[in-house]
């Protein structure tokens, strides 16, 4: 066991592998004291019980001694068998409920509430009272509960931001409801907790938790249209934009590309990563990216777009300009 913790104490990158025993928020926080304190109390438990059996095997034996067991082990099946563990899960049933209460809903101001629906594999998220929509990044203001909204547009996905809170399932035709909150300004990973469908395991999105006058800024500028590019190349790619077939998936606010079925664009060029927080937006990941998802990944609804190079290169630097 000790051979194995070792060996994959190696594997994780603290930035990509969050853990749930460094939590950054209150509801994490409470679920972390539980799972220490079970595992000292389990601790206990397996060092007594190794103790007792070395003191049973090792002890040097005397004549008499198997009258003297015999008393003795009534009296050790009733403590050891029946006293100490109705204690000791007594003891863990009241951790375990204290902590249920200690995370149930705060009262969580109206405004603070986002709705997440997971498709495969990436993540809509709309804040229902500012009016804005975005995809895979989600600000919220550092310090405040936030309520999340969750559901599904197809199969059984789940939500998780194991620095902030416990995990829920998103399940189709169903809204769950999740509370979360981060301490401090950060960002912390998410990741989809349920196996569904090819690209589960690059099912991420990012929490971006701002002081306040921050995250209002970056809503100020959410909601605002795409801004009408200038450059000549930029102009040249808006048409190619509009004349392509992302236009039946993709929406950008301001212009006729309205679809519903990816990501919304509008603010594009604002977010920090691409494909469902699985690679970074700059400007060579995103044209591999449009010119085959399948390569980064495989299964993706996102069909490659066939385009020149000259005709790549102009949308990209109009996506650029989607700030
Ligand atoms: Cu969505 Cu796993």
């Amino acid at each position: 066991m000790l051979a194995i913790a070792l060996l994959l104490a190696g594997c994780g990158d603290a930035a990509y592998a969050p853990s749930t025993l460094s939590p950054q928020g209150f509801g994490a926080a409470r679920i972390a004291d539980l799972w220490w304190f079970l595992l000292a109390l389990g601790g206990a438990v397996f060092i007594a019980v190794m103790v007792y059996l070395a003191i049973a095997l090792f002890r040097p034996r005397k004549p008499g001694d198997n009258a003297k067991n015999q008393r003795n082990g009534s009296r050790v099946i009733l403590f050891a068998g029946i006293i100490a563990p109705a204690i000791i899960l007594f003891v863990v049933f009241g951790f375990t409920v204290s902590t249920l209460n200690a995370i149930s809903t705060p009262s969580i101001s109206r405004e603070f509430t986002i709705h997440v629906v997971a498709q495969q594999w990436w993540w809509e998220v709309r804040y229902p009272y500012q009016q804005i929509e975005t995809a895979n990044e989600i600000h919220i203001p550092a310090g405040e509960p936030v309520r999340f909204l969750l559901s599904s547009e197809d199969v059984i996905h789940s939500f998780w931001v194991p620095e902030l809170q416990g995990k829920l399932d998103m399940v189709p035709g169903k809204t769950h409801e999740l509370w979360l909150q981060a301490d401090q300004p950060g960002v912390y990973i998410g990741q989809c907790a349920e196996f569904c469908g090819i690209q589960h395991a690059k099912m991420r999105f990012i929490i971006v938790a701002e002081p306040p006058e921050e995250f209002e800024r970056w809503v100020a500028e959410q909601r605002q249209p795409a801004s009408e590019p200038s450059e000549s190349l930029a102009l040249r790619g808006q048409q190619v934009f509009l004349s392509s077939t992302c236009i039946n998936c993709h929406a950008v606010a301001g212009t006729n590309a309205t679809g519903d079925l990816g990501p919304d664009l509008t603010h594009l060029a604002s977010r920090r990563t691409l494909a469902a927080a699985t690679i970074a937006n700059n400007r060579g990941n995103l044209g591999g990216w449009i010119a085959d998802p399948q390569h980064i990944k495989p299964g993706a609804f996102m069909p490659p777009t066939p385009l020149t190079g000259p005709e790549l290169q102009a949308l990209l630097a109009y996506l650029a300009t989607l700030k």
